[in-house]
């Protein structure tokens, strides 16, 4: 696969700081730009639930494998910054019968998100896996394998997307060779 100018070299199987595994975490509320204006849903999860090595990683692209779980909660409601309620659902509506339970690879962003004049870090994991319904509040467990490329400004929302799209390509491809894969089991419970 060709390297963009800014890509991070993809070793031939993960090299320290990696693997950094997380324990479950809980999916947050993000900003809400992702699905709504790239059409690239993220889940977010809270940077104080992270292993502390977490804190020291530049910002930029990862990949790993995630792992969903289901909260057994009553759906709650909360207000996000931008005026609008979100819904809580924790995971209620994940289906098995769209393996929405097993393992994916993910590709998380660590970043300010330059693009949105972010203030602080955030993590965010964009589960490559076609799910049919939202899932705040629900739980997950994630590996980081590996990185691909420094966080970004961009002068477009084409651009960005254009440049989140490769990193999915990167990371399939990756994350479908055997020195990856064995890292899978990493997030199994
Ligand atoms: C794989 C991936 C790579 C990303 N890379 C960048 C980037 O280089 N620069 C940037 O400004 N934002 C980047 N983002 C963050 C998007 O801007 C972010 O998902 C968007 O701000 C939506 O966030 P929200 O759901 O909190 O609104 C990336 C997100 C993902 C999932």
């Amino acid at each position: 696969m060709e390297l963009r100018p800014n890509d991070w070299l993809i070793p031939e199987e993960p090299e320290s700081p990696f693997p950094i595994v997380t324990n479950f975490c809980d999916i947050e509320f993000g900003f809400g730009r992702g699905s709504a204006e790239l059409g690239i849903p993220t889940a977010n999860v809270p940077l104080e639930q992270l292993p502390p090595e977490t804190q020291d990683l530049e910002l930029g692209v990862y990949f790993g494998y995630a792992l969903l779980k289901r909260v057994n909660r009553e759906d709650t409601t909360a207000l996000r910054n931008d005026g609008r309620t979100v819904t809580y659902n924790y995971g209620k509506l994940l289906k098995e019968t769209n393996d929405d339970l097993k393992i994916h690879p993910v590709v998380l962003s660590v970043g300010k998100n330059p693009f949105y004049h972010n203030k602080l870090k955030t993590v965010e994991l964009h589960i490559l896996h076609h799910f049919q319904a939202d899932f705040y509040g629900a739980q997950v467990k994630f590996n980081l394998l590996g990185r691909i490329r420094p966080e970004l400004n961009y002068n477009s929302k084409e651009a960005l997307i254009d440049d989140i799209n490769k990193d999915k390509l990167i990371a399939s491809e990756i994350l479908s060779r055997p020195n990856y894969l064995k890292y899978q089991k990493q997030v199994d419970h």
